[in-house]
């Protein structure tokens, strides 16, 4: 969703603002804006679109300032315009905010009825009015700030600049992520320290409900009226870490630290040189586990769906697999002492949330695998298992993906010996053949040219484009077809192979072509007669196998992508790699922006 800043510098802060809003634009494009104070009053450019044209606003007419506010913008209310963009401001106030206000129509209402007028269609816009008339009633900023608050409905994280006050910014946070940085004689909020990481590396996370006001010289909490201590801490993440190094996009080059990536995470999840599983101290018995309830939504769903297979056959526990979207609105009974495991890269995204929310509330055990160790879905768990992949910044996810897939199947393997449904020699084995998925991958990804033909020569041309996969390989055929769909725009769909039979071969003919996804595994017999079912009606199939399948049925591919031999448990996370790359490749040949493709944002943090 949206990224903001706020900075209260020495110097002029437009370039510092418009460098955080870099950092921040994975979460949001549709427009961006600046405020900051000049001789006391609000002064800001705002641009619809790409960061690119707030920049070329700014060379036009320069904003001067030493304190100030930024924001890039995923339209929630009002259409991305330069009047709905970030900073919305009054002559007293400028805001930004990442959220939606629920009762904005209500508020606005009331405020319109004492004859305030709107200049644009946001929900925003009853923040900065509220504030302003609170100021107008002679509240000081920080009264008209926490009287604010309390009048507001939804999730919001906000930064507030006041005109006359160069010395102040005020923040807030009720479920949006919100940081305040430590400077040398200056000081920042954004909305993670990924924004603020060139600036500092002192930092502090709000939490839920707390509001903050920042001086030049440090900063105060409150919890409505209560002063509170949040603890500083140093953060690890650097500037460099939001570089693209010498790849062409963030997508290529986060699919290219996969096996890195994974290494580290495996690295804090099992033990080489005993081969086995060492898990952070779990709050409950596997043994007195009855059943397990997993959540994510988008590609973590699909992540889910995986390791739904691994739990079920590795430790013999029962999975249910819940979209986070819809889980909490069916609101179905838990077993007491269950065990809820939520996935997510960002940690962030609303449905996610709430479904954890319920899940507690039915009191399940959770378990939150997340990239982002702050975030709210961390903070919500009784234990976290960090994937370590480092920021991802495109849009599309994929070593998020498959740090998920590796920590899952760390965690049933740890289930599974618990609850002795296998051997330390299995144990063993499931760990060996972990150890080596990174040098797997890395052979993987080693045939850039055949990515390529199969993208410039079958996907690129198609409309439609169907996934296939049976198993654990049923999974990665939605995340193929997900991640084909969501950047280059082609229609997609994935499919059970075996599901084929009952309705969707009806759209087999020689312009659909037919991606199977059949590693060499005690299913590849059963794939390879739907395989067959594809071929007899004229389909184009294209195989993804290892070489023994695609000797059997590369002859009757248009298409065939060779992968490492590998232990079928760990094949679906090797196999995630080359539906990256092909829906990667695909995105190249139609010409399409691949890390910010359109309509979506990184981080979903609203329902
Ligand atoms: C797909 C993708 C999305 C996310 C989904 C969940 O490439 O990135 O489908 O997987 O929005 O996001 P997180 O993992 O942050 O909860």
């Amino acid at each position: 969703m949206c990224g903001i800043i706020g900075i209260i510098g020495k110097a002029p802060v437009t370039p510092l603002l418009v460098d955080a809003l870099k950092r921040l634009e994975y979460r949001g494009y549709d427009s961006a804006g600046v405020a900051t104070l000049v001789n006391g009053h609000i002064d800001r450019r705002r641009a619809e679109g790409k960061l690119v044209n707030l920049e070329a606003r700014l060379k036009a007419e320069p904003l001067a300032g030493t304190i100030g506010i930024g924001h890039t913008r995923w339209a929630t209310h009002g259409k991305p315009s330069e009047r709905n963009a970030h900073p919305i401001a009054t002559d007293r106030v400028a805001v930004v905010h990442n959220g939606i206000i629920e009762n904005f129509q209500e508020l606005k209402a009331e405020m319109e009825a004492e004859g305030r007028r709107f200049d644009s269609d946001t929900d925003t816009e009853v923040v900065a009015q509220l504030i302003t008339s609170y100021l107008e009633r002679q509240m000081s900023p920080e009264q008209a700030m926490g009287t604010a608050m309390g009048r507001l409905r939804g999730a919001f994280a906000l930064a507030v600049l006041f005109a006359g006050r160069h010395d102040l910014l005020m923040g807030a946070r009720r479920g949006s992520s919100l940081a305040v940085g430590y400077g040398d004689g200056e000081m920042y909020i954004g909305t993670d320290a990924l924004a603020l990481a060139p600036f500092t590396k002192r930092v502090s996370y709000l939490e839920d409900e707390d509001w903050v006001v920042v001086r030049p010289d440090g900063c105060t909490v409150f919890q409505g009226k209560t002063e509170v201590k949040r603890e500083i801490r140093q953060t690890g993440l650097s500037g460099a870490m939001m570089g693209k190094g010498n790849h062409r996009h963030f997508m290529l080059k986060e699919i290219h630290e996969q096996p890195a990536v994974i290494g580290d995470t495996l690295h804090s999840y099992v033990d080489p040189a005993t081969r086995t599983v060492a898990l952070p101290a779990l709050p409950f018995d596997w043994n007195k586990v009855s059943r397990i309830t997993m959540t994510g939504c988008g590609g973590a769903y699909y992540v889910c769906m995986v390791a739904k297979y691994w739990f079920e056959q590795i430790a013999r526990l029962p999975v249910e697999v819940e979209l986070g979207s819809e889980f909490r609105y069916r609101a179905p009974p838990l077993p007491e002492g269950g065990v809820c495991i939520a996935v997510s890269q960002s940690g962030e995204t609303a449905d996610t949330l709430a479904a954890v929310r319920y899940a507690k509330a039915q009191m399940q055990h959770i378990l939150a695998v997340v990239n982002v160790p702050e975030s709210a879905i961390a903070r919500e768990a009784n234990v976290v298992l960090h994937t370590l992949a480092g920021p991802e910044i495109s849009v599309c996810s994929t070593k998020a993906t498959t740090t998920q897939q590796t920590v899952l199947l760390a965690t049933a393997i740890a289930a599974g010996r618990a609850r002795g449904t296998i051997s330390a020699a299995e144990e063993a084995r499931l760990v060996a053949a972990l150890i080596e998925l990174p040098a797997l991958i890395n052979e993987a990804m080693n045939m850039e040219a055949q990515y390529r033909g199969i993208a410039d020569g079958v996907l690129a041309e198609a409309r439609d484009v169907l996934y296939l996969g049976r198993g654990t390989s049923y999974p990665v055929a939605l995340e193929g077809a997900l991640k084909l769909k969501e950047i280059s725009y082609i229609h997609a769909e994935g499919y059970a192979a075996g599901e084929m039979k009952h309705g969707p071969i009806a759209l087999i003919d020689e312009l659909v072509p037919v991606v199977v996804v059949a590693p060499n595994d005690s299913l590849f017999d059963k794939t390879a007669s739907n395989f067959e079912q594809v071929k007899a009606r004229g389909g184009k199939l294209v195989l993804l196998s290892d070489s023994d399948g695609v000797k059997r049925l590369g002859p009757q591919s248009v298409a065939t992508l060779t992968m490492p031999a590998i232990d079928p448990v760990v094949a679906p996370i090797l196999y995630t790699i080359p539906v990256q790359l092909l829906a990667y490749y695909t995105a190249i040949a139609k010409g399409t922006d691949v890390d910010q493709p359109r309509n979506l944002a990184k981080s979903v943090t609203v329902e």
